[in-house]
């Protein structure tokens, strides 16, 4: 290994310069690194070397040939575990293996099929609440919007009656604030100190034990109720380890159910406001949704989970907004020893990001990166993409657990909202990606909605 040389090192000037930016929004700052570097380089976040990369090459050794070398970097581990719990995206090793075969088969198309009439009922809901809203005020805020709907989407899934309204709010409000409090620990740890005597640390510490409390009374009761609600919850009080015949304590339910409502909601949200903005840009696109969803959906009053192999272009502009915009734009691990990498030197304890946007826009594998185009992920185009030129869910053994889940969830949201409104885009607006935990748009994304049967009306 000691002819094996380390991948290139960004000049520190380089990383210097407009540091305070960099740290705000990364995005560019890599984006050059890889232009004035090639497809991987290192530099320094702090003390820590980081390795940054989006070669799919280098990301599929990592994340899947020698996945056993790496685990979730510190930040995810010990700053997200802490403040959301132990679950499935925070745990790592022979943890984390037990819990995900626990868990996985709950996600098996089977099972999936099965959850398609609590999410159906729960989007029909959703949008005839939005029709109402849009009669008092036509203008929306996009990011939002989605942010509550793939919020309550996933909660009805997983709790399906077992939640009310106001518990929803608040688990809501406290998991948003915690995220953006683990956001301030991992870019600004100078704050740490401050966040101690300002009382902050108190007052998340209170915000996690009322979310505690309102998750242990719901799985309590469910256990009490003796009833199947055939929903996501049951799943997990239902699975086995295959070892012991057991199944997971109040705690280990509570961790995964967490994880799973902070996991799967605001990465399908901001998936589903990027593709909401797209087709408002591209009428031509978002006129074949509307006729595929008509058309998929004829004269029955819901889809089904057989209707989703129809609504093949919706899917394929979820996947190009997805690529545009991928939710999760960069995913890290941290090398457990020494490694190896296309001929470059992986020190041990290094972080690596492996730069999930950097990969989507590539010139490499994508002709006209930066150009709108769901014909890309048309079956017949698709032959010659590279593995992990398009890996929006990561992949290996830590593939997102919820792909299926959430390709549904935005499938049937995205045919329903077009098929029930028109989407214009308010003039004079900012629209930026923000990478924080999710790519988001920094100022949300205005909207101005109408019902299409008035529309076609007046
Ligand atoms: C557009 C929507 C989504 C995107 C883009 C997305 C993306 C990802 C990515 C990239 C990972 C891998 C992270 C890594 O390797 O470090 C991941 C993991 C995970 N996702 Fe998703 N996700 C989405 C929706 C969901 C949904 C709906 C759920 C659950 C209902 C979910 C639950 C999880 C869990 C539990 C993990 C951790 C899996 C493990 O490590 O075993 N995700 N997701």
């Amino acid at each position: 290994m000691s002819t094996v040389k380390m991948p290139p090192k960004l000049p520190l000037w380089f990383a210097l310069k407009n540091i305070r930016k960099n740290a705000q929004n990364p995005i560019p700052f890599f984006t050059n690194g890889i232009k004035m570097m090639g497809n991987i380089f290192t530099t320094y976040l702090g003390t820590r070397r980081i390795i940054i990369t989006n070669n799919p090459d280098y990301i599929q050794y990592v994340v899947q040939k020698n996945n056993k070398n790496y685990h979730k970097s510190p930040v995810v581990k010990e700053i997200l575990g802490a403040e959301l719990g132990y679950g499935l995206l925070t745990s790592d090793g022979d943890y984390w293996l037990k819990q995900r075969r626990l868990i996985q088969p709950g996600f098996y198309k089977q099972r999936l099929a099965e959850l398609t009439g609590i999410m159906t009922d729960e989007i029909a809901l959703y949008i005839n609440e939005l029709a109402e809203q849009i009669k008092q005020n036509p203008q929306t805020e996009i990011s939002k919007e989605m942010m509550g709907a793939a919020f309550r989407i996933v909660n009805k899934t997983l709790f399906s009656t077992g939640i009310d309204k106001e518990q929803m709010k608040r688990v809501d409000f406290i998991i948003s604030n915690l995220q953006k409090y683990v956001v301030t620990q991992a870019r600004q740890p100078y704050m740490v100190p401050w966040l101690k005597i300002s009382g902050k640390v108190k007052y998340y510490k209170t915000l996690r034990e009322e979310a505690d409390s309102i998750i242990y009374d719901i799985i309590n009761k469910r256990r009490n109720s003796g009833t199947n609600y055939n929903d996501l919850l049951d799943m997990l009080l239902n699975a086995r380890y295959e070892d012991t015949g057991e199944g997971m304590t109040n705690q280990q339910l509570r961790d995964e159910a967490i994880i799973l409502v902070v996991a799967g909601h605001e990465t399908t949200a901001n998936a589903m406001s990027w593709a909401l903005y797209l087709l408002s840009q591209h009428p031509d696109v978002e006129q074949k949704v509307l006729k595929e969803a008509n058309a998929v959906l004829g004269n029955h009053a819901a889809f089904t989970y057989d209707d989703l192999a129809k609504l093949n272009y919706t899917r394929q502009v979820i996947q190009e907004a997805m690529r545009l915009y991928p939710p999760a734009w960069v995913i890290d691990r941290m090398a457990l020893e020494d490694d190896e990498v296309g001929g470059y030197l992986i020190p041990k304890g290094s972080i690596m990001l492996m730069y999930i946007y950097g990969t989507h826009r590539s010139p490499m594998f994508w002709k006209d990166p930066d150009t709108f185009n769901p014909d890309r992920f048309a079956k017949e185009n698709l032959k010659d993409l590279p593995n992990y030129a398009y890996f929006p869910f990561g992949g290996g053994p830590r593939l997102c657990i919820g792909n299926n889940f959430a390709l549904m969830e935005m499938q049937i949201l995205l045919a329903m909202l077009v098929k029930r409104f028109t989407f214009t885009l308010v003039p004079n607006q900012t629209i930026e990606p923000q990478p924080l935990v999710t790519l988001r748009p920094k100022y949300g994304i205005k909207m101005l909605l109408k019902e299409r049967r008035s529309a076609t009306v007046g």
